[in-house]
């Protein structure tokens, strides 16, 4: 077969996906799971019940539009955002590929820090051109650089905050500085997936701007993967203008699983359970943060249930010294570890411990 005569254009250009190639040769279920971003506590009790509850009636369609979700994410929110503000689709990642839908022509820039791998799929699946602006030294997103590398043939700016695979946020002051140098036609979509797991009070949704910014093409994305535990539930959700939402509405993807798309609404409702897990996630993230700094070890700051670190010795071999003691990591850029439970975390600085003194240090 000829595959290059009946493959799309964009799909034939396209470089083979950092996501779509990451199959895993192992049995990542028989590893302490820290590579993922996962939330290791978990659905809420009440979620999961639902959930199950739902299940029963798998045979008939939820709703196509997910109407039921983006009415409790109306009530919830508030602040004059209505079902008419939010699309929902399959996780973030869908949510992403509908914002490459709505927005994407061939050849248009989209500007980015390094992020989340699925926003260059985003762009290069639409034959758009992913332009990747380098982080700062410190490796904080940098949004002096990206307000300079716009062109006119800027469509679209991704601000993922906090940033994946780096942990670290921007401040709501620096984000509105940011926005006002930005042309008006240019959209700015904040990925928010982790912003829940940010202590620091300073560091805000971006949700607001949507009734405060009507002039502006601005996107919100947020997912029930990590803050809620529900990574394999599959459920996110964009919220924006309403004229905005209506176009996303138009590229297929809204229509959500019906026990995942009540579990999530259920969700909503179990703010104390969730507070709780993120409370033990960030003492989890501090006591990983502190133990790997006591070994040398340069840690990140992280605003999220990961950490970046750079352990001074080959990344590479530092993964697979862990795999080989049972913990899954991962490498998007240097070493991530994902925050576990107290005992996955105090299993994972024993083994970093023994690996540091095998790996030589490469200055
Ligand atoms: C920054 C960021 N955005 C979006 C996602 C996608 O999440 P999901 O598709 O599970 O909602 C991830 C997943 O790791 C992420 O790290």
């Amino acid at each position: 077969m000829d595959l290059n005569s009946i493959l799309s254009e964009a799909v034939i250009k396209k470089p083979q996906s950092k996501r779509a190639s990451s199959n895993f040769t192992m049995d990542i279920n028989k590893l302490r799971r820290m590579g993922l971003n996962e939330n290791v506590y978990g659905m809420a009790p009440g979620v999961l019940k639902v959930y199950e509850e739902e299940a029963k009636h798998g045979n008939l369609y939820g709703d196509f539009g997910g109407g039921p979700l983006k009415q409790a994410l109306a009530e919830f929110y508030g602040g004059g955002l209505t079902p008419d503000n939010f699309d929902c689709g399959a996780g973030s990642s869908a949510m992403i590929e509908k914002l490459g839908g709505t927005f994407l022509n061939p050849g248009d820039e989209v500007l980015m820090c390094p992020t989340f791998a699925a926003f260059i799929d985003m762009a290069t699946i639409r034959m758009a051109v992913p332009v990747i602006v380098p982080l700062k030294e410190d490796k904080g997103y940098d949004l002096d650089a990206l307000a300079e590398a716009v062109t006119p043939k800027t469509k679209m700016i991704i601000v993922t905050n906090p940033n994946n695979p780096t942990g670290q946020c921007l401040k709501e002051k620096e984000l509105l500085a940011f926005i006002e140098k930005i042309p008006k036609n240019v959209v700015i979509a904040f990925d928010e997936a982790y912003l829940e797991y940010s202590d620091d009070p300073e560091v805000k949704s971006m949700y607001p701007l949507i009734k405060k910014m009507p002039d502006r093409p601005i996107v919100v994305q947020k997912t029930f993967s990590k803050y809620y535990g529900m990574a394999g539930v599959r459920i996110g959700y964009a919220m924006a203008a309403e004229e905005i939402i209506a176009k996303m509405r138009t590229v297929p993807g809204s229509s959500l699983n019906r026990p995942g798309m009540y579990a999530a609404i259920q969700a909503l409702k179990e703010q104390e359970y969730y507070k709780e897990a993120c409370a033990k996630i960030i003492a989890g993230r501090t006591y990983i943060q502190d133990e790997l700094t006591k070994l040398g070890v340069t840690v990140y700051p992280s605003h999220t249930n990961f950490i970046l670190f750079d352990a001074h010795r080959d990344y590479t071999k530092v993964r697979e010294m862990l795999i080989e003691r049972g913990i899954l990591i991962n490498n998007p850029m240097l070493n991530r570890v994902s925050v576990s439970t107290k005992e996955d975390n105090e299993y994972f600085i024993e083994c970093m411990k023994e690996i540091l003194e095998i790996l030589p240090v490469i200055e």
